[in-house]
């Protein structure tokens, strides 16, 4: 009999292929809604493997109702929805898909720089509401960032790329908090390990590319916006919990600091109201980090082949909980 896995929304191609080609007999949920989380437990009960992805929430219920599962193969670098430890506990391994996403991600964190350092899409929606009548000797300045501090909170894959392309295109110092030192990206990247304290007050562009867990929900709040400087810009790709949207909200309307660039909100989606969508030094983008072609297939590929790779020799390729 083969085993069958579910995937929980039409992604790259290249997953349902593998998957077959390897024997595996899979269903794609087509809906255009996330699942339910009883709708997923009911889809799973003939299934032996999960392609999740990162809108389905796997929490300690799931895993309990859905314990026959053999493994979680996540199309996400970040497990934040998953409860790892309840699936541990299950024996169940959890993977994701590093890397493959990592120059996607730095990209739209760089292009968030720029845009905000340079009020792009402000500028954007002024020429839509016909403001654009001459030029402006005094109106919409932005800054240059040659020469200024990168500040990466999460020295991995991505903050590496981010502080690689920021040292070539601008000459930017690049300082790093992470909770351990990470040696090996300082030597690549030139990065300069600092405390927390350190890199908000140093700190001309502050990236985060951390993952979200206890530790980091809710760290960039008011009294950390309080130590950056009021000329610096907040830059977040990783996951909208890892900031206080209503203390990023006031920080920027009282000018504690001067802007901001968000890849990720909280909550997601954003409100079409919400008031840093009407900031001039602010952009947003609706989580599209990894929306490349070539990232979307990689993560299809890696999510695929996690699976093989268990069925065929015990061990995926990037589990996240150990022990497998
Ligand atoms: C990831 O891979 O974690 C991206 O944020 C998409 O969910």
């Amino acid at each position: 009999m083969p085993k069958k896995i579910l995937i929980t929304r039409v992604i790259p191609a290249i997953a349902e292929e593998l998957l077959t080609q390897a024997g595996f007999e899979v269903t794609v949920w087509r809906g255009n809604q996330v699942m339910t989380k009883d709708e997923l437990i009911e889809q799973l009960l003939p299934c032996h493997a999960l392609l999740s992805l990162g809108s389905n929430k796997l929490d300690r219920a799931f895993f309990e109702a859905c314990k026959h599962l053999e493994i979680v193969s996540q199309f996400a670098v970040g497990f934040d929805n998953i409860d790892v430890a309840a699936a541990s506990e299950f024996k169940i391994p959890v993977c994701n898909t590093p890397d493959v996403l990592s120059e996607a991600t730095a990209d739209v964190a760089f292009g968030l720089m720029i845009a905000v350092s340079r009020k792009m899409f402000y500028n954007h929606k002024l020429i839509l509401q016909g403001e654009w009548k001459q030029f402006e000797p005094l109106k919409n300045l932005g800054f240059e960032l040659t020469g200024k501090t990168l500040g990466i909170f999460g020295l991995g894959r991505i903050g590496s790329i981010m502080a690689q392309r920021c040292t070539g295109a601008y000459g930017m110092k690049v300082i790093y908090h992470n909770r351990n030192r990470n040696l090996a990206a300082e030597k690549e990247t030139g990065a300069h390990y600092v405390d927390f304290d350190t890199l908000l007050r140093e700190s001309d562009v502050l990236s985060v590319h951390s993952a979200l867990t206890a530790q980091t929900k809710n760290l960039f709040n008011k009294e950390a916006f309080a130590k950056m400087k009021n000329t610096a810009v907040f830059i977040n790709t990783a996951r909208g919990g890892v900031h206080n949207e209503i203390d990023l909200i006031e920080a920027l309307q009282n000018q504690t600091i001067w802007g901001a660039g968000l890849d990720v909100t909280n909550p997601e989606p954003m409100h079409a109201n919400n008031p840093l969508l009407h900031m001039p030094n602010v952009a947003v983008l609706p989580h599209i980090g990894s929306a490349t072609v070539e990232a979307r297939t990689g993560m299809a590929r890696l999510a695929a082949e996690n699976i093989i790779s268990f069925y065929k020799t015990g061990k995926p390729h990037t589990p996240v909980n150990s022990g497998f």
